[in-house]
């Protein structure tokens, strides 16, 4: 059988990235992200588009060179058709389509949520990796979405549960927001939380039918926290910020592993994985390993590099559907929302 040698383009957000798999292995995986952001505390959609036009030819340049590969040798581009901003989308499907139709290459779009998902089966020279076995249950968390997702084959999946307001991702980048921590907050919470007491502050938690889950709750009351307490002490972050982020931290996590719990008993699968930015988090990281004693689980957690966005995961769901010759037209377009 031939090489199937993958180019991944992914422009959801605010990381312009791409990078190159050849038979699953991945070869190349750049990631240029946006710094343009940080000083609005958030993404700005128009400055994403627009950075990801600066960023695209560049960014694809270095993953095919880094590959040791040029477009001819290809078997086919695959790009982030959505869930994402729609500005910053146009800019990796129109790019994509361009390339593809220049090269006379096979296009095929992939849906960023089963693609962070996908991570899972990406292989590394030298490494000899476990990868999950089918059925398993994939908690999906990062700055949009949050989802308990049932994978029983590459490209087939269901979504068991998910939020029904804020992300996991979003509740902790608002509470270190409400904190005065620069975007995006959740990683520096995790940093600053390592020195912290877990158990020192305590916040009401939304309820959530089934397996879905609700945070918008839970940053109304640190919020209300927070400003009662500094009506007292105008100190009080300040004086309490690591006890503050690990306690935030805490529950933020509690409130997904429940749900998770819950899941893996109803449903008996104990093959476990994580997937998307919040996945880096190193409290749920320790707290899903900690279950997998606990109830037998086998636990599956992508290195950091993929756990937030990159273009490898657009190349592996690329390689799957590649399998199943599964191409897009020319007249595909992004979208904003999409389910599968
Ligand atoms: O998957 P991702 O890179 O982009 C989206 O598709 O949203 O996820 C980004 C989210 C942000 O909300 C960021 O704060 C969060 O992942 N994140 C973390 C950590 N690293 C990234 N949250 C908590 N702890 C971390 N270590
Ligand atoms: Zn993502």
């Amino acid at each position: 059988m031939p090489d199937i040698l993958i180019l991944g383009i992914e422009s959801s957000c605010d990381d312009t990235a791409a990078a190159v798999i050849r038979n699953r292995y991945l070869l190349s995986s750049i990631v240029a992200d946006q710094e343009v952001h940080r000083q609005y505390g958030g993404v700005v959609p128009e400055l994403a588009s627009r950075a990801h036009q600066q960023n695209i030819i560049p960014v694809v340049d270095r993953a095919l060179k880094e590959a040791g590969c040029d477009t001819g040798d290809l078997s086919a581009i695959a790009f982030t058709r959505g869930p994402g901003l729609l500005g910053s989308l146009l800019v990796g499907t129109s790019f994509a389509k361009g390339l593809a139709l220049a090269s006379g290459i096979p296009l095929i779009e992939v849906n960023h949520l089963q693609a962070h998902i996908l991570v899972h089966f990406i292989k590394e020279k030298n490494e000899l990796k476990r990868q999950p076995a089918f059925p398993f249950i994939c908690l999906l968390v990062s700055g949009g979405h949050t989802e308990l997702v049932i994978v029983r084959d590459t490209l087939d999946m269901e979504v068991a549960g998910k939020t029904i307001d804020d992300a996991a991702g979003e509740a902790f980048d608002k509470c270190a927001k409400i904190m005065g921590i620069p975007y995006p907050g959740g990683p520096l919470v995790d940093e600053i939380a390592r020195k912290g007491n877990q158990n020192r502050f305590s916040f009401a938690r939304p309820r959530s039918d089934s397996y879905n889950f609700s945070y918008s709750g839970l940053k109304t009351s640190f919020l209300y926290f927070i400003r009662d307490n500094i009506q007292k002490d105008a100190d009080f972050i300040n004086k309490n910020k690591p006890d503050l982020c690990a306690s935030i931290q805490k529950t933020i996590v509690e409130m997904l592993l429940e749900k998770l719990v819950l899941l893996s008993q109803e449903s008996g699968i104990r093959e476990i994985a994580l997937a998307g930015g919040v996945s880096a988090n190193s409290a749920l990281r320790a707290g899903v390993r900690a279950l997998a004693q606990k109830y037998n689980w086998k636990v599956y957690i992508p290195p950091v590099r993929f756990s937030t966005d990159n273009a490898a995961m657009i190349a592996i769901a690329g390689h799957f559907k590649y399998l199943k010759q599964d191409f897009a037209g020319l007249d595909v377009s992004p979208a904003a929302r999409l389910t599968y």
